[in-house]
């Protein structure tokens, strides 16, 4: 998307009307598009100071950007400010933050135990060229946590610890003597990462594997690609919860045919509980009983910092035991970095306990039963889908079980809700997406309850089902 022109700039600048999150002339009211627009303007009108930063970000970085996700447009806004469960944008705006950076940010922002650990990391240096002793303290930490986890190794993003495991997985079916087993089935909606992306139809950048795109949740669709192919797959890649495709449940049945199925073909089944792990004490895999082989973790693990790992059970993880003479190499120069192991070790030990990651959990999914019961009572075809501290909004009324469910929803009503979201002081994904963190109390959730509300109310006509 080129970024918006002086001219566009002028013309929003000049569209000044919008005050109040929702306008409330019932004249944009009139349809979805022209709601848009005037949303889209009224954002840019708001916004001058960030859209001089994009004009600037746009310089030396293709149409502005160094990470896809955050593009939006007429043009993404730059943050200036965190603290708490607050944000800052360039042009002095605050807003609550349920985006929680997309999982990753589960500490809000400035934790002050992570901030201390990070501060006692900084007084002793921090690029030693050697092991540092929070290394083992965060490896014993996710052991103990995740059910599947014997050995764990460290990457530096959830997209290499995917990559790591797809590798590892490779050569654990080749020395079990599955030569033939050269692909890898993935399910349509997972996202594993820049290069293993298979949300909508896939991407021309994805890692050159031989993949099996399998139909999450239909049980009877993914049995009859195993009985086909089963002889031809070394990995099965699924995230338990999809995230990224909107929050879409694996159905326990399923799961469990997965596990069925990965297990009687010797396929080694990996979970990326990249995102999901924050879900329960011991990720979606402790909750729902499903253990894979290998699970790869993300985001919120590192407190904040770039993170990544990929574990599993003790036989297949030692492949990478570099006491071993025929072991697989990983290196990588940051996967023990010194800033991530130690707020990655204060974080997910002192703070993310299985007590606070309950509690989360629970204030997450009573957000989530008080959201849809307002689009019910207003009878419009808007409601939230997810698990716990994770949701996302879909502007159908279709119950959310398969990708058709998710693609039957309104791309411009969802778009509008992230402008009114915007206006309104809520800091969401332009996808509708919410991973709260733990600072967000009673009273900011109740913000965001009545934001959404005023949004389902005030745009009530533009969210019946076609
Ligand atoms: C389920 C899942 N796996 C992997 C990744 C990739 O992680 P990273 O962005 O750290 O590479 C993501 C990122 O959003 C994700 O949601």
């Amino acid at each position: 998307m080129p970024a918006a022109t002086g001219d566009e700039v002028l013309r929003f600048a000049q569209d000044d009307r919008v005050e109040s999150a929702v306008p409330d002339t019932a004249l944009v009211n009139s349809d979805l598009q022209s709601a848009l627009d005037e949303a889209r303007q009224a954002y840019a009108a708001r916004n001058p100071k960030s859209f001089a930063r994009h004009q600037e970000s746009c310089e030396a970085m293709p149409g502005g950007n160094t990470r896809t996700t955050l593009h939006n447009s007429p043009f993404p806004l730059t943050v200036v400010r965190g603290e708490g469960c607050r944000l800052w944008d360039a042009d002095g705006h605050e807003y609550i933050d349920v985006l929680g950076e997309y999982t990753a940010g589960i500490y809000g922002h400035s934790h002050p135990v992570i901030r201390a650990a990070i501060d006692r990391a900084l007084n002793h240096g921090w690029n030693y060229g050697g092991r540092n002793a929070n290394e083992a303290k965060l490896a014993k930490l996710v052991a103990d946590r995740m059910p599947s986890i014997d050995l764990v190794r460290f990457t530096n993003s959830g997209t290499e610890g995917n990559v790591m495991a797809l590798a590892g997985a490779r050569v654990y079916a080749q020395r079990m003597g599955r030569t033939a087993a050269t692909k890898v089935m993935v399910f349509h909606g997972g996202y594993h990462g820049g290069v293993l992306y298979f949300v909508s139809g896939g991407s021309p950048v994805n890692m050159p594997y031989e993949y099996i795109v399998a139909p999450y949740n239909d049980i009877e669709g993914t049995r009859a690609l195993f009985s086909k192919h089963g002889g031809e797959i070394f990995a099965v890649l699924l995230e338990p919860m999809q995230g990224s495709h909107g929050c879409l449940p694996g159905d326990l049945d399923f799961l469990r045919m997965v596990r069925e199925e990965t297990r009687s073909h010797g396929i080694t089944m990996i979970f990326d509980e990249v995102m999901t792990s924050r879900l329960a004490p011991g990720g979606l895999q402790e909750k729902t009983g499903v253990i894979p082989d290998m699970t790869t973790l993300g985001k919120y693990i590192g407190g904040g910092m770039s993170f990544g790992a990929f574990g599993g059970r003790r036989d297949i993880m030692e492949l990478f035991d570099p006491t071993k003479p025929d072991h697989l190499p990983h290196a990588g120069t940051f996967n023990n970095n010194a800033l991530t192991m130690a707020a990655g070790a204060a974080g997910y030990g002192e703070v993310y306990t299985p007590a606070a990651a309950q509690e989360l959990n629970d204030r997450g999914e009573k957000i989530r039963q008080r959201l849809n019961a307002i689009c019910q009572r207003e009878k419009v075809a808007f409601q939230f889908s997810g698990i716990g501290s994770m949701m996302t909004a879909h502007a159908t009324s279709r119950p959310i079980r398969t990708a058709a469910d998710i693609a039957s929803g309104s791309q411009d009503a969802k778009e509008l809700f992230f402008f009114d979201m915007m206006a309104a002081g809520i800091w969401i994904a332009r996808r509708g997406f919410v991973a709260l963190n733990i600072m967000i109390g009673d009273a900011e959730g109740d913000r965001f309850v009545a934001a959404v509300e005023e949004f389902v109310t005030a745009r009530k006509a533009l969210l019946q089902a076609k």
